[in-house]
């Protein structure tokens, strides 16, 4: 039996935030996880208002640096995904690294591509909990 058809499959959200997309790295991004072997299920472009934000965000609405972080993702468009795959929530978290661009990992996405702790490209959800809960807001469908 091929080894995929053992695998335990799971969903995460992934956003291409607004810095991704106007630097024009969603072509590169997308590659990445394609290549990694995780395959889109949904991918939507929209600009997201202050309320939808919130909700995505809810767990740092009440952060001191949250205002600017949500000024910054409602700036402008961003490219939303629904990929899966074996493991794909904690994949996607090693191959996007550590918040801080600064300090991420040369090889993760954040690492190679960011000088930022607030535009760094990439959001993905950071539990199984998480992923339901944003995928939900992005996909209701
Ligand atoms: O995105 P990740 O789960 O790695 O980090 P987080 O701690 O959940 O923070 C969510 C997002 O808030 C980050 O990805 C940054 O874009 C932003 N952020 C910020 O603007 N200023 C900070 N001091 C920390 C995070
Ligand atoms: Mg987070």
């Amino acid at each position: 039996m091929l080894p995929h058809m053992n695998a335990p499959e799971e969903r995460t959200l992934i956003l291409l935030k607004p810095d991704a997309v106007a630097r024009g790295l969603v072509g590169q991004l997308i590659a990445r996880f394609e290549g990694k072997g995780l395959r889109i299920e949904e991918m939507q472009m929209r600009t997201l208002d202050a309320a939808t934000a919130d909700e995505h965000y809810a767990e740092h609405v009440d952060k001191s640096w949250y205002p600017s972080l949500r000024d910054f993702i409602c700036s402008g468009p961003l490219v939303a995904l629904m990929l899966a795959g074996d493991q794909a929530i904690d994949v996607v978290r090693g191959m996007i690294g550590a918040t801080d661009g600064r300090q991420a990992a040369p090889g993760t996405i954040r690492g190679d591509f960011s000088l930022s702790n607030q535009a760094n490209l990439v959001h993905a959800s950071d539990s199984a909990a998480s992923a339901a809960r944003e995928l939900k807001l992005f996909f209701p469908n």
